[in-house]
């Protein structure tokens, strides 16, 4: 494998990204906390937001990473530079942005296949002015003199732009060079032999133990559930619980599609529980804390049916494992995701966890090996707190019913005019809000409803989608003929930051 140390670089996962993208496994470890395994093939330093010219900036110790060939991208260029007696100074201008390869020395391997004039992308603020004595010049830009570099005699090399982003247009070439021909990294992390290799290592985890898991109809779970079903069969049970905040016909539809896939599930309608335990909140971190701990509640309940069960199988993915690297002190929460955190504490049970090395694009490659079939694997993401952080003030049966109908037809008609595929995730708010209309000759007073669609990558950031008016017009005309109770639709054009995917 290949260890990616991190320095807080924000484009640190999409080093990892792309070195998986060759097939070659990676893990990203904080620079100051990593173990040198004998599977390590190489070694890559990230950027960072620090400079290595300010006091108490990151540093480690190179010597811990012995022969093993290692890449620093920018700040990790910068520091092998400076450990090295070179020196790194201050830019006059920050080196932000395209630039071009003026010269390219291609003897070294790292830039093999790459052009004079390949356009990298350069995001720094300092730069290296002079090598150390035994650093070989591989590649300058008209602006910066020290583009990349090697240490003569050693498999260390440095390149001060990110090969990483899609704006270097050749950097998966030079992410190939070091990761495979360097490193001599085999290329064999491919989904099918994840399935294999997680399926056996299942098989001898669990032996004859029973795993109860929470199955939510997204993504995540479903794959979890799947390779775990694979390992054990019958000892896996799946519990789905309607907590009354789902989408129009959810909890039906997607308990029989994962009968259909063999899973020995337990569908458990605690609709009623929930309505009662949430009226009359109306604080969005309030009603998340309710929806989490009532879950939790439900599900502590049902697997505690389940004799002698050991496990808990979550759908943990790696995002959510990175230990991040936090130079800007703590970050603030703006919303509190994980809704089901505290299920392993409460439960007294062991945790299988077969995704926490998988990202999301590669959590969808497995289910289609694993054959799960496109419906499941192509669904947007829904928060854990599904409709209750849709409606916007206090919950009630009644409100659950409009936002259910507002949301199907919006949602149907993405899927019947080819648009569900390119947005990444859509859904309707029903707002606090009543407003005046008129039905006939009748003056109505009822309720605003909110369209959201958004396109992003990972949730983090998003744009709203630009749907086409036609659509949004026969959506708008739909919703206030065929949902009583809504008498106006907006369509929302926020992006994130500085708004949220949702509302609350
Ligand atoms: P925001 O609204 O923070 O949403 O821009 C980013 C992504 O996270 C989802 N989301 C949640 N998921 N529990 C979840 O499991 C939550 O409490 C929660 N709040 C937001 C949201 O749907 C979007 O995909």
């Amino acid at each position: 494998k290949i260890l990616i140390l991190d320095f807080g670089s924000q484009y640190t996962q999409l080093i990892a990204r792309r070195v998986r993208e060759l097939n070659v496994y990676c893990e990203i470890h904080p620079f100051s906390k990593f173990e040198i395994t004998p599977d390590v093939k190489g070694v890559i330093l990230s950027g960072g937001p620090c400079s290595v010219l300010d006091e108490g900036s990151p540093d480690m110790d190179m010597e811990e990473l012995g022969e093993l060939p290692v890449l620093g991208i920018c700040y990790g260029a910068q520091l092998l530079v400076k450990k090295n007696g070179g020196t790194v100074a201050k830019s006059n201008h920050r080196e932000y942005g395209r630039a071009n390869l003026k010269t390219v020395d291609s003897h070294f391997d790292l830039l093999k296949e790459i052009e004079i004039g390949s356009q990298v992308w350069m995001s720094h603020g300092d730069t290296i002015t002079n090598l150390p004595d035994k650093f070989q010049l591989i590649s300058a830009t008209e602006s910066i003199p020290v583009a990349a570099y090697k240490i003569e005699g050693k498999p260390v090399y440095g390149i001060q732009f990110h090969p990483e982003v899609t704006h270097t247009t050749q950097g998966k070439i030079v992410l190939r060079n070091f990761v495979v021909h360097i490193c001599g990294a085999s290329q064999d992390w491919t989904p099918d032999i994840f399935v294999e290799e997680t399926v056996a290592n299942l098989k001898k985890q669990l032996g004859d133990d029973k795993v109860v898991l929470g199955l939510s109809g997204g993504v995540d779970s479903s794959v979890a559930a799947m390779l775990i079903h694979q390992a054990i069969g019958k000892n896996l049970y799946c519990i789905f619980v309607d907590n009354g905040l789902l989408r129009k016909d959810e909890f039906e539809g997607v308990l029989k599609s994962y009968e259909g896939l063999g899973l020995n599930v337990k569908g458990v309608d605690a609709k009623s529980r929930f309505y009662d335990e949430l009226k009359g909140a109306s604080d969005p971190e309030k009603k998340r804390k309710i929806i989490g701990r009532v879950f939790i509640e439900v599900f502590d309940e049902e697997a505690k049916s389940i004799k002698d069960v050991k496990w808990l199988g979550q759908g943990t993915i790696y995002p959510d494992v990175i230990e991040s690297v936090s130079v800007n002190g703590p970050s603030v929460t703006i919303k509190s995701h994980h809704n089901v955190g505290g299920l392993p504490a409460k439960m007294n049970l062991k945790v299988v966890e077969p995704l926490n090395t998988l990202f999301k694009d590669e959590v969808r490659n497995v289910g289609r090996s694993l054959e799960i079939p496109d419906f499941i694997l192509g669904r947007h993401p829904f928060p854990g707190p599904g409709l209750g952080i849709r409606i916007l003030s206090d919950i009630t049966p009644e409100k659950v019913r409009i936002l259910q109908d507002v949301d199907a037809i919006f949602i149907n008609g993405l899927k019947e005019e080819g648009l569900y595929d390119e947005v990444w995730q859509a859904g309707a708010m029903l707002l606090p809000v009543q407003s005046v209309g008129v039905m006939g000759d009748e003056r109505t007073y009822e309720n605003v409803v909110a369209l959201r669609a958004v396109a992003s990558l990972d949730g983090m950031t998003a744009d709203w989608v630009h749907l086409p008016y036609e659509f949004l017009g026969r959506i708008s005309n739909k919703i206030i003929n065929q949902v009583k109770g809504v008498n106006r639709v907006v369509y929302d054009i926020s992006s994130k930051p500085p708004a949220t995917i949702e509302w609350e």
